[in-house]
């Protein structure tokens, strides 16, 4: 079977690369792009683990094609960081010890971020409720929450001022 050219905007860069049909976005990223922070948890779309944002929408890239990618915008957890500064949600996540053997971090901070962007003032049940695709099984989850409402408190304030 034919590969089909993909091109997309990958954390504001043009990237290009060749998919097999049926290949899912998760492994593009990873085997395509080297962008290997979006882990598979279990390809099936129940731990979060994958998490990436497509056009402004949090989405399992082990639920989509490669294919579905063609013209869309997508953020990793590679392009969290700008220019060597972590964004507030990572400050946060280490400042609370959010994370253990790390593997659902990306999802998690992937997610918080999609959250953020459009209520940046969440209430603790509203992260929580959020974040319920994102399975963790080292944290207890409590850090986890913690970290995300300190950093849109964080975050909010940086905002008053500028
Ligand atoms: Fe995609 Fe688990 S690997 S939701
Ligand atoms: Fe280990 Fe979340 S820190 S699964």
């Amino acid at each position: 079977m034919s590969k089909k050219h993909i091109t997309a905007v990958v954390n504001g860069d043009v990237s290009e690369f060749l998919s097999d049909p049926g290949t899912t976005l998760l492994d593009a990223l990873r085997d395509e792009l080297g962008l290997t922070g979006s882990k598979e948890g279990c390809g099936t779309g129940d731990c979060g683990a994958c998490s990436v944002i497509v056009d402004g929408r949090l989405v399992c890239s082990c639920l989509m094609l490669a294919a579905e990618a063609e013209g869309k915008r997508i953020e990793t957890i590679e392009g969290m960081a700008q220019d060597g500064v972590l964004h507030p949600l990572q400050q946060k996540f280490l400042e609370h010890a959010a994370l253990q053997c790390g593997f659902c971090t990306p999802g998690l901070l992937v997610a918080s971020r999609a959250l953020l962007e459009t209520n940046p003032d969440p209430t603790e049940t509203e992260v929580r409720y959020w974040l319920a695709g994102n399975l963790c099984r080292c944290t207890g989850y409590d850090k986890v929450i913690r970290a995300v409402m300190d950093a849109a408190a964080e975050m909010r304030q940086v905002r008053r001022a500028s």
